[in-house]
């Protein structure tokens, strides 16, 4: 398809340049003009992260094509502070603390811009709904909300404008106060550069082939097609790595792309460099691949069973980890208590959808070195085994942190980077990689599910004998951190109580689902939630007060948990306390759920929604709430 000649005002400067009919507005912008303020989070007019104003009118730029905008007016986020001055609303985000990892707020700065445009006087609820198009992972909404109200006030003159100026503290003293962020500028005017808005002179691009099959054995690969093509300077498989091939948090287990068997769905095969993405992505199209499908196994219960699919050969039972703890008498516990409740919990794999997607770019610097950026959470170690994997002296190697635009844990995997090096060695040539959302979704790792049995045993007045509780968690396709994540969940799985009888165990066990991984928490929001609620159902049980079966087992300052941690201060009990007073509580057993109980049914307190949809017979929505 021929190229377009585009013309339009961008930012206010008149831009006539040569485009590709078929190319995204954001593609044109971030791409052909450098402009990086408004970032691409999804790629499908979901998360506002590209909004930018089109003639005026606020239009998400991942959905227009570049051809609409032929002969418009554009403006970036760029535009709001062109002078080095913020606006007022970008002053306002930055005192009332609106920006967390800042990804997002480049397009909720435009879309607010866009609201008090539109209505200069708009209330609370009308700011909220006119920013709905936008999505925040990190910051929490009510603070962006705080900042459009503010700046609202200051540009109709009911505040002046020093109430966005900060009150300065002396030197030192910050401990108590509120401190601006001193990053906050380069977020809030989309100066801040991510990984994914970094370029370096001769860069090429990198596009993945991953594994459409969740489990199967790689006969053989042939990349001479794609290596051939015009623009295509690199292509790497497992072939090219020239050191001992594996990462993973505790166990080193994944390799850099699948080596001989992939094992889930999306997992890496090959990369490939190329002078534009769609060259790559052309060439990933060329490369053939002979699988011999496998059988998979998707659940964790039964890839224990006796022959079950092997998933790595050197775990035949699939267990990537299990942690056993057993502290006194368990038969003994349970054979004391009065009362001996069993039940089970469940927690399923969660994204953890940080607005940024994966991104990372690679050189090779005048000493030799290979230099990774990347908003890694985890440098140090990866630094250590990209050196083991790609063979060289850790003074090689350096890695660099880029902002990080949202992690949760999920960029402790060493996913990407190893390819980016590789094929950086390869093209002797910069190179960077953007992963979409799809991609970032199906390759990356998950929140453990989990499958909790527990059963406790309980005196009449509350205290607990006996506690075993058996967790078995879907660690996917590779070890990541399920190590780790095992260790906590059982080193947590008594909660802050005093038991004296207690057996653990948490399972790790191979599948051939996404890995599972590191997500806020690590293993303590699995058992915790299968400890607290158990405690509510005892306690209902029993006729307590669910705060009273907390407080009655409740940790003291120098107890000793059943890991045998001496601990020093433990706060349970005010936090306890606290929570009763802050949540209004009702004393009381609690068999008693919803809006007839008082201290539910304050003003408060919000109530519980529900959302759905009804259709009529005619097929017409009738009602949505
Ligand atoms: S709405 Fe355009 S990137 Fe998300
Ligand atoms: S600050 Fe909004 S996604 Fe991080």
């Amino acid at each position: 398809m021929s190229d377009l000649q585009f013309n339009a005002t961008v930012n206010g400067r008149k831009v006539s340049r040569a485009a590709k009919p078929h190319q995204r507005l954001l593609d044109f912008i971030r791409d052909d003009l450098n402009l990086t303020g408004n970032k691409e989070g999804c790629g499908a007019g979901e998360c506002g992260t590209c909004s930018v104003f089109v003639d005026g009118v606020l239009m998400k730029s991942c959905l227009m094509p570049v051809a609409k905008a032929q002969g418009t007016q554009i403006d970036t986020i760029e535009s709001l502070a062109k002078t080095g001055e913020l606006s007022v609303l970008q002053k306002a985000f930055h005192k009332a603390g609106a920006s967390q990892c800042g990804y997002c707020i480049p397009g909720m700065v435009m879309a607010a811009t866009a609201a008090l445009r539109i209505n200069p006087f708009a209330d609370r609820e009308e700011i909220k709904e006119r920013l709905g198009g936008n999505i925040c992972r990190c910051t929490g909404y009510q603070k962006i909300f705080d900042a459009v109200e503010l700046a609202r006030d200051v540009q109709n003159g009911r505040l002046p404008a020093t109430a966005l100026l900060e009150t300065e503290t002396a030197d030192g003293e910050v401990i108590g106060k509120n401190v601006r962020r001193i990053d906050a500028p380069s977020k809030v005017s989309g100066r801040l550069k991510y990984a994914g808005d970094m370029t370096m002179p001769g860069m090429l691009h990198v596009q993945v082939l991953r594994s459409p099959h969740a489990h199967a054995r790689i006969v053989s690969i042939d990349t001479s097609a794609a290596e051939a093509m015009d623009g295509v300077e690199g292509v790497i498989t497992s072939a090219d790595v020239p050191g001992q091939d594996g990462f993973g948090v505790f166990v080193h287990d994944q390799p850099i792309m699948a080596r001989g068997k992939v094992r889930y769905v999306g997992e890496a095969i090959a990369a490939v460099a190329a002078d534009d993405v769609l060259t790559a992505k052309r060439a990933l199209a060329a490369i053939k691949i002979v699988y011999v499908a496998l059988t998979p196994v998707f659940d964790p219960d039964e890839a224990m069973r006796e022959g079950a699919p092997v998933v790595h050969d050197y775990a035949p039972d699939n267990v990537t980890k299990h942690i056993p703890i057993r502290v006194g008498d368990v038969t003994k516990g349970f054979a004391e208590s009065e009362l001996v409740v069993e039940e089970s919990y469940s927690t399923q794999a969660i994204e953890h959808a940080y607005l940024e997607p994966e991104a990372g770019l690679s050189y090779v610097d005048h000493d030799g070195v290979v230099v990774v950026i990347s908003p890694s959470q985890n440098i140090t170690h990866h630094r250590h085994m990209l050196a083991r994997i790609i063979a060289k002296p850790i003074s090689k190697v350096r890695f660099i942190m880029s902002p990080v635009g949202g992690g949760f844990g999920g960029k402790e995997d060493m996913i990407y980077q190893g390819m980016l090096a590789l094929l950086a060695m390869k093209t002797q040539r910069p190179v960077r990689l953007v992963f979409t959302r799809e991609e970032s979704i199906i390759s990356t790792a998950k929140r453990h599910p989990s499958r909790t049995t527990l059963r406790m045993g309980l005196m009449r007045d509350g205290r607990i004998r006996a506690l075993d509780m058996r967790m078995v968690c879907d660690g996917g396709a590779y070890g990541l951190s399920t190590e780790g994540v095992m260790r906590k969940a059982a080193i947590l799985a008594a909660g802050p109580y005093v038991i004296p009888n207690v057996k653990v165990d948490t399972y790790g066990i191979y599948t051939n689902n996404t890995p599972s991984g590191a997500f806020r928490s690590f293993g303590a929001l699995q058992t915790a939630f299968a400890t607290e609620s158990h405690l509510d159902i005892c306690a209902e049980r029993l006729g307590l007060d669910p705060f009273h079966i907390r407080r009655i087992n409740a940790m003291q300052d120098g107890a000793t948990t059943h890991t045998k941690a001496k601990l020093g201060t433990v706060s349970l009990s005010r936090a306890l306390d606290a929570a009763e007073k802050a949540s209004g509580w009702e004393a009381g057993v609690p068999n008693v759920r919803g809006q007839t109980r008082g201290d539910l049914a304050r003003d408060d307190v919000r109530p519980a929604v529900s959302l759905g949809a009804r259709f009529a017979a005619d097929g017409k929505q009738e009602a949505a709430e």
